[in-house]
């Protein structure tokens, strides 16, 4: 097939990336009209005003201008004291970097350690977006899917590390894990810890479902490497405040990294974003300065969400998962469906449903399909009902 001279420009990696099946999903469900969206990661609440305000503010005073290359100093100490609030330890404002969202801490780990042709380790099923990055910026995802045994999503450690070349710069782990949930014990991380440590590797954290996680009662958030590692070790961890504070289209987030990184990290900022909105950090510091009712609030819901979800799909003929443990997602394999892809778009048009296809989260996603459920609870029992009928009529591919 010809391809337009102006495309035969790029390079092959901008040219080639797939696209992220949750865009796809969601530019063609966005034309069509009664569809109950369910297929992007974030809550249906808008950011409360209390956190609006002070940006506003901020914007009408005239901080339009320039900013600090690392976040602005009272963001970056309100970093500080969230996390010792949290981990019950000390931490210095040094260790955080302000980003235009979580994305862009995932994009500047990436551009600081893996080169051409390095490679990171990544268990499957995935967020797309850590393969797509890798990818365009000529590195390599070595994706190892975990395994869906007796009703529960299982890493294999063992072949999580032999999967380690001497090309690899890291092991990335989310965890809590978009879309399955699965969520690192204490000693699965100290395993991926050590071996990293053994290796001379970078630990890749991504914690931004930490606070979305379903354990015991007693359990206020999931285990994290903050709490086995040093400050100043190789560990590069990506956040946000996109999901905790209901600020997904704010693009902020935050990268915590050894101190001695600074000045690599600030000229991957400038070259890229140039710096985050000053105005916008403003409500970010409200967020984590005032936010933690509205914290809680959210969690609140996304549990009991997950379990009104969890009753609808139980019963419904070829649906298996795994309750998840963490994050705000349930990831359900589908029997008989072998084109996740097309079958989200049939859901949108026969079912007026928005779910994220399975294929999209790499090798082990295929087969099944992404809701998100921190959502309005009345919307998804309505757009569960939906999808129930559908699933009782429609013959699959
Ligand atoms: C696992 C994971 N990491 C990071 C992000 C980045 O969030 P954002 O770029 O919206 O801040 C997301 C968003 O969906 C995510 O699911």
């Amino acid at each position: 097939m010809d391809i337009h001279p102006l495309l035969a420009a790029l390079t092959p990696a901008a040219r080639n990336e797939p696209d992220s099946g949750i865009v796809k999903a969601a530019m063609y469900g966005f034309t069509k009209p009664n569809v109950i969206p369910l297929w992007a990661g974030e809550g249906n609440l808008p950011t409360p005003e209390a956190f609006a305000r002070p940006a506003i503010e901020s914007l009408l005073k005239g901080e339009t201008f320039y900013t600090w290359q690392r976040g602005i100093p009272e963001l970056r100490d309100s970093l500080a004291r969230y996390h010792e609030r949290h981990f019950g330890r000390p931490f210095s404002h040094e260790n955080f970097f302000v980003t235009s969202g979580g994305m862009q801490a995932i994009q500047t780990v990436i551009q600081m350690i893996a080169g051409e042709g390095d490679e990171i380790v990544i268990p499957t099923p995935a967020w797309p977006n850590y393969a797509g990055s890798l990818r365009i910026q000529g590195s390599l995802p070595v994706e190892v899917p975990m395994q869906f045994e007796n009703g529960r999503w299982l890493l294999d450690l063992d072949r999580l590390f032999a999967a380690a070349t001497p090309r690899t710069r890291a092991i990335a782990l989310n965890s809590p894990s978009n879309p399955v949930g699965w969520t690192a014990s204490r000693d699965e991380l100290v395993a991926v810890r050590d071996f990293c440590r053994k290796r001379g590797l970078w630990i890749f954290g991504d914690e931004v479902y930490s606070r979305f996680y379903f354990g015991e009662k007693s359990e206020k958030r999931a285990p994290s490497f903050l709490d086995i590692c040093d400050d100043e070790e190789m560990l590069l961890l990506a956040n946000t405040f996109s999901k905790n504070w209901a600020m997904t289209g704010w693009r902020v987030g935050w990268l915590q990294a050894p101190k001695v990184l600074g000045p690599a990290i600030e000229r991957i900022i400038q070259y890229n974003s140039s710096g985050t909105p000053a105005f916008l950090q403003r409500g970010c510091v409200a967020a984590l300065e005032h936010g933690e009712d509205f914290v809680k609030s959210q969690i609140a819901r996304a549990r009991a969400n997950r379990d009104l979800v969890v009753a609808a799909l139980r019963d419904l003929p070829r649906v298996r998962f795994e309750i998840p443990r963490g994050a705000f997602y349930l990831f359900f394999g589908l029997d008989g469906m072998s084109d996740s892809t097309s079958t989200v778009l049939r859901i949108i048009d026969e079912a007026g449903v928005g779910f994220a296809p399975g294929a999209t989260f790499g090798p082990g996603g295929e087969g099944h399909l992404r809701l998100c459920f921190l959502r309005d609870p009345d919307k998804l029992v309505e757009a569960l009902d939906r999808f129930g009928r559908w699933l009782k009529t429609a013959p699959l591919d």
